[in-house]
């Protein structure tokens, strides 16, 4: 017996979820284990109605829990950003979820943008750092009544660059990226570790040629751990090439790390050769606490309770959250039967099919009881 929690969230991630939970439940019955799920009313509607974004009940009880299970958040009655970091951002901070592990993988049947491109070139896995950098929240905007902070930010930044920042200009805004030794380190070995299990190459992303504090500090921890794994080859990508490469030659790449918001715009990318983001899935992970696991799109309000958004990247996500708590013979059947599906043509609209959200868990459901 397992027990995971459930957050739906907004527009389709209840519908979504729901799917996901069919598919878990289905390989559950298949493979002799069962999940109590317990969910949590977090997301816009309570929001709304209370004011309440992530309570701290809600974290001593989600804290009891090895796995979340997260549809998607976001909803356009509220300002872009509350519900983002009030929730999301919230949970992946608040139990320390270090690794944001991303696969990019292209699956048999599905197309890619990519001319010439097949499932043995794109099948690669991001391992993103996911609690520092730029997401920290450090910073400020400083208009004139603040005149005196801002002169100070002003100053420096003349006497930094030697600029003559104009000095009539009454508003101005910054924000501090951090990355620390054991931010790095921590992240840098998991990264290791999952090279050391595929194919032993491994790509740090950065962008030390201009941001050379805190990327010089990244590229020193990469190079003091990786003398720890003699056998993984390793190398230095800025994250500029890198969205070249990604389009180029993605056979190039078997796992990368990456600071924490080079890897938020970089799977994007890696979403959209591997299919679209209806396809992406990702695991917010903390080895020794509680992990979450996700659909890395958001939650597209306007197709919200018509019943036709792509489930798959919340499956695939289950999929991972099974691995993650030990099952991995279901775990890798519910890829293949997501795999399957596809082959099938039991697909949503923006795979080209005609195949409605739960007709797709159905599907994917009846296929693991079957095998
Ligand atoms: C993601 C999302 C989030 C992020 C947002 C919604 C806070 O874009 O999971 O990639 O930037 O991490
Ligand atoms: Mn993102």
């Amino acid at each position: 017996m397992h027990r995971v929690a459930v957050i739906g969230g907004d527009g389709i991630g209840p519908e979504i979820i729901r799917e996901g939970v069919k598919v878990l439940d289905a390989a559950g019955a298949r493979f002799g284990f069962d999940i109590a799920w317990e969910e949590f009313p977090i997301g816009a509607g309570r929001y709304l109605e209370t004011g309440e974004l992530v309570t701290e009940d809600d974290l001593k009880d989600l804290g009891k829990f090895r796995a979340i299970y997260f549809g998607a958040i976001g909803d356009d009655r509220v300002k872009p950003g509350i519900l983002e970091k009030g929730i999301l951002l919230a949970i992946r901070f608040h139990f320390d979820q270090y690794i944001n592990l991303r696969p990019i993988k292209l699956l048999d049947g599905v197309s890619t943008p990519l001319a010439g491109k097949t499932p043995e070139d794109i099948d690669f896995v991001v391992v993103r750092e996911n609690t520092e950098d730029f997401y920290v929240g450090i910073g400020s905007r400083l208009i004139g009544t603040e005149r005196k902070s801002l002169e100070v930010v002003r100053q420096m930044y003349q006497v930094k660059f030697e600029l003559d920042v104009e000095s009539d200009a009454d508003e101005l805004a910054y924000q501090i990226g951090v990355i620390t030794r054991e931010g790095a380190t921590r992240v840098i070995r998991y990264a290791f570790e999952l090279a050391e299990q595929r194919e032993r190459k491994l790509t740090s992303v950065d962008k030390a040629n201009v941001l050379t504090e805190i990327y010089g500090l990244w590229r020193d921890v990469f190079t003091e751990v990786s003398r720890d794994y003699p056998d993984v080859e390793t190398e230095f990508n800025f994250v500029d090439a890198v969205t070249m490469w990604f389009v180029k030659n993605p056979e190039w790449y078997d796992v990368l790390v990456t600071p924490n918001m080079f890897g938020d715009i970089i799977t994007d990318l890696g979403a959209m050769i591997q299919g679209g983001l209806g396809l992406a899935p990702g695991g917010n992970i903390n080895p020794g606490g509680t992990s979450m696991f996700e659909p890395i799109h958001g939650s597209a309000p306007k197709y919200r309770g018509l019943g036709v958004a792509n489930p798959l990247a919340t499956i695939w996500a289950g999929s991972m959250l099974l691995d993650h708590i030990g099952e991995h013979e279901a775990a890798a059947a519910v890829l293949n039967g997501i795999e399957k599906s596809i082959l099938e043509g039991v697909v949503t609209r923006d795979m080209g099919g005609q195949a409605g959200t739960a007709d797709v868990g159905d599907w994917i459901a009846s296929y693991l009881s079957s095998v």
